[in-house]
């Protein structure tokens, strides 16, 4: 893992009552300046969360293996926003590069941590290459997984912070069959992880002043479907900007929103499949063994 700084620190000044999240209460933010942590910041929507919290104020710290893409961000960010911005080049699947991460973080303390590194790896299961499924599961469970242990504490001894990890709105189509969506069953077992980890992690964390969030969007339009093999042009639905996802992640961050789905027109819909869950395990979690499935038990004890 490669580190380098760059820029000055300064107090920041530019943002506005409407862009302190949910710090502006809070010392750190009038004492000095905050710090943000961002993965897979050399493009797309990593490079959009880097430019708003620089804009906002916010110095940095970025990661993602193309180590000159993130020297460019870094150096244009510095120059237009007087912020400190480190660079970290870093592969999220190398364990050891994780475990360099792992220590930066418990060093710089950031006041907010992006897990945003993702890619598509879309292939029907049964050819998809093993190097891909571990890599997958790499960055998009065990870096976000490793990334999130060892921020949390220092954020919950100051009593403030926030998490987002940017999971997809494939996430919630585990029970769609491809066709038009992609072969996807390894992308969406991670983004499903990743929805299912904060909404746990936020419950655990509640009243202690740290926010987390699982930002769900639609289709971007960044390199990711280029890398995935796919032509987007053309596609029948709406497709967001990478700095749309940005402004609706960190609007949700100040509504509260624990699950973030920037195009959902009716929020409440999270609260329904949040209450679909929880009223299936409480119907299974105080039942013996289900009615349909006695035959099966009471064939099996007749075959013994
Ligand atoms: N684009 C969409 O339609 C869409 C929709 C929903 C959710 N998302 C999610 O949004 C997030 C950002 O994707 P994007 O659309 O901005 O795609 P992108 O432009 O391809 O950016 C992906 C970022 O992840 C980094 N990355 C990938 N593998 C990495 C690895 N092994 N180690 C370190 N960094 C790695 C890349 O950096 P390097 O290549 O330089 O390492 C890059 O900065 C992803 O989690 C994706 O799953 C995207």
């Amino acid at each position: 893992m490669l580190s380098g700084r760059l820029g000055k620190c300064v107090v920041p000044s530019a943002a506005d009552e409407a862009t302190r999240y949910f710090w502006h209460k809070h010392d750190r933010w009038l004492g000095g300046a905050v710090l943000g942590f961002v993965t897979g910041a050399s493009s797309g929507v990593g490079a959009a969360f880097a430019s708003r919290l620089a804009a906002d104020g916010w110095d940095l710290a970025i990661t993602a293996r193309r180590g000159d893409r993130l020297q460019a961000l870094a150096e244009r960010l510095t120059a237009s926003h007087s912020v400190n911005v480190q660079i970290h080049v870093a592969d999220l699947a190398d364990p050891g590069d994780v475990a360099g991460l792992e220590l930066v973080i418990a060093q710089l303390k950031p006041d907010m941590l992006v897990n945003n590194a993702g890619f598509a790896g879309y292939r029907e299961f049964a050819q998809v290459d093993p190097a891909v499924v571990a890599e997958l599961v790499d960055v998009q469970v065990m870096a976000v997984s490793r990334l999130s242990r060892a921020a949390v504490p220092a954020m919950v001894a100051r009593g403030s912070g926030a998490i987002i990890n940017v999971s997809s709105l494939l996430a919630f189509t585990g029970s769609v069959p491809p066709q038009p969506l992609p072969h996807r069953a390894m992308y969406v077992g991670a983004k499903a992880f990743q929805l299912a980890f904060t909404r746990a992690l936020a419950g655990e964390l509640a009243g202690t002043g740290v926010q987390v969030q699982v930002c769900c969007p639609g289709l971007i339009d960044t390199e990711f479907h280029a890398l995935a093999g796919r032509d987007i042009t053309g596609i029948p639905f709406p497709v967001m900007q990478p700095d749309e996802v940005v402004a609706a992640s960190l609007a949700g961050l100040r509504l509260g929103e624990v699950v973030c789905v920037p195009a959902l027109p009716d929020p409440s819909m999270v609260g329904t499949v949040d209450r679909a869950e929880v009223a299936l395990y409480r119907s299974a979690v105080i039942s013996g063994l289900a009615d349909r499935y006695r035959s099966e038990k009471a064939g099996a004890a007749a075959a013994d």
